[in-house]
């Protein structure tokens, strides 16, 4: 770790200046890093800074960023130098580039744009209270052990639903990945530490919380795994869903599948990141199972839970697809029949195995092969939709509908998003009767509130 030191602030006057700075994050890629920057917001209120409102307000401004595609480093790279002049202007202002990309780039981010303050691996956010204040430098060697209760993030904004990490990094090294490289090794908190942290959440009235992990399967807390981790959680009175995110095909064990059968306040939900239809890619991108592998895992989870609600990852257009390759994964995704699909292009990143592979496939070709993959998943997701017709299912409202602030929308325990229209409260559970699908999103009417049906339980 290096780290050029600046100008000390130590007068009180400007120390309790330096307690009413405002901070402002702009935050890009995954669900972690929205908890990463859930973390470092409050670390720094717990120092006394403030959230700025807008950007133009803040004395100190951190772009937390992802470097999974070239595309998302593109975005938060310009970003960055939209700030330069803000910068020129007020020299005052501190600004700092955190997460993936300056994990990956380290000096070189800086040599690039000599004008940022600080950079921050993901393993470094403990460092942002320094950093903050006066600590120039490049903060990015990897952690042994992750502790976060002293700062269980406040989650604000997205009441009633929070994210809790349980462990970071991967050792996977899929061949197209830099997420290795980026968060170092698996490493999982303790359980007594994350209870703590749903603990908070659910007295300060949060309803969902979503337990982050790149592979969450791998969760391993002195030989406690995820479903005893799920055990526990489910305990915790006031949390009404619990969802996991991710899980991986070739660590996956249907223990997870059984306690999400039996507790009815764990999600049925699974994301399950295919990546490719075809084993001879699957092989190249070292995902350790094949096809069929994968085809048999739907199986038996659907055996279990015959409705639940399957998401995944794919990528075309990885050295070597053959248009072959691409029908099998176009005939996987009609097979399995996902409820929903995040789909890439193949972006080559440095450090990766992949980014030695010939890349022979053409960029007119690559984007041709996503628009057919989006344009079949639609069609399923379409449909899968239209089948939520007529069905009562039980909502927890997350917000207002941002098209009509008449009507709130709300999420099913399977993950399902849907618009009631009525207003109701944040954190409300309702059931909710579907009678009208527009596109992808059922549309309700209450059937009934949580307190109706106790009511009439009473009666009975
Ligand atoms: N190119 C394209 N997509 C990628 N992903 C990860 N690395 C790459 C890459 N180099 C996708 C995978 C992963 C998701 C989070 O991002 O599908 O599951
Ligand atoms: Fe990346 Fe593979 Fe690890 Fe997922 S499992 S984070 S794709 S290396």
């Amino acid at each position: 770790m290096s780290t050029k030191s600046k100008t000390i602030v130590s007068t009180e006057q400007s120390q309790s200046a330096q307690k009413q700075a405002k901070f402002y994050i702009i935050t890009y890629g995954c669900q972690m890093n929205s908890y990463d920057s859930q973390l470092m917001s409050s670390i720094l209120e717990k120092e006394g800074y403030h959230r700025a409102q807008s950007i133009d307000q803040a004395d100190i401004i951190i772009i937390n960023t992802c470097s999974v595609r070239e595309h998302a480093v593109n975005r938060a790279i310009s970003r960055v130098e939209s700030l330069k002049p803000l910068k020129k202007k007020n020299p005052q202002i501190r600004i700092g580039i955190t997460g993936c990309i300056p994990q990956q780039m380290k000096n070189s981010l800086l040599e690039k744009l000599p004008f940022i303050d600080f950079i921050l691996g993901p393993d470094n956010f403990q460092e942002i209270a320094s950093c903050a204040k006066d600590t120039n430098g490049i903060f990015t060697d990897f952690k042994e052990s992750l502790i976060y209760s002293k700062y269980a993030p406040p989650a604000r904004g997205n009441f009633p639903e929070a994210f809790v990490a349980v462990m970071r990094g991967c050792n996977n090294f899929c061949s197209y990945c830099v997420v290795p490289y980026t968060r170092g090794k698996e490493k999982s908190r303790s359980i007594d530490d994350i209870c703590h942290e749903v603990n908070i959440l659910s007295k300060k009235g949060y309803k969902r919380v979503i337990l982050l992990g790149q592979n969450v399967n791998n969760f391993n807390d002195t030989g406690k795994r995820l479903p005893y981790l799920l055990s526990k959680i489910v305990r915790i009175k006031g949390i009404e869903r619990i969802g996991f995110l991710t899980s991986h095909p070739a660590y996956f064990p249907l223990e997870t599948i059984d306690i999400m059968k039996d507790e009815p306040k764990i999600e049925k939900f699974l994301h399950l990141p295919l990546q490719s239809g075809s084993s001879k890619i699957l092989k190249l991108m070292k995902r350790n199972y094949t096809k069929s592998s994968y085809i048999s895992i739907i199986e038996k989870v659907r055996n279990k839970i015959d409705d639940i609600f399957l998401s995944t990852d794919i990528i075309v257009g990885f050295p070597g697809e053959s248009e072959d390759d691409f029908s099998e994964t176009i005939e996987i995704i009609k097979k399995i029949s996902f409820d929903s699909a995040y789909m890439f292009i193949y972006s080559p990143r440095r450090f990766t195995l992949a980014n030695s592979f010939n890349d022979f496939i053409g960029k007119e070709v690559k984007n041709q092969r996503l628009r057919e993959l989006i344009r079949v998943q639609s069609e399923i997701t379409k449909k899968k939709s239209k089948a939520y017709k007529g069905k009562i299912l039980d909502i927890l409202i997350t917000g207002k509908n941002k098209k009509n602030y008449l009507e709130s929308i709300g999420i099913s325990v399977y993950n399902k998003i849907v618009v009631v229209k009525e207003q109701i409260n944040k954190g409300e559970i309702v059931k909710v009767s579907i009678n009208d699908v527009k596109g992808w999103t059922p549309i309700g009417e209450i059937f009934s509130r949580k307190g109706d049906i106790k009511r009439k339980k009473v009666r009975n």
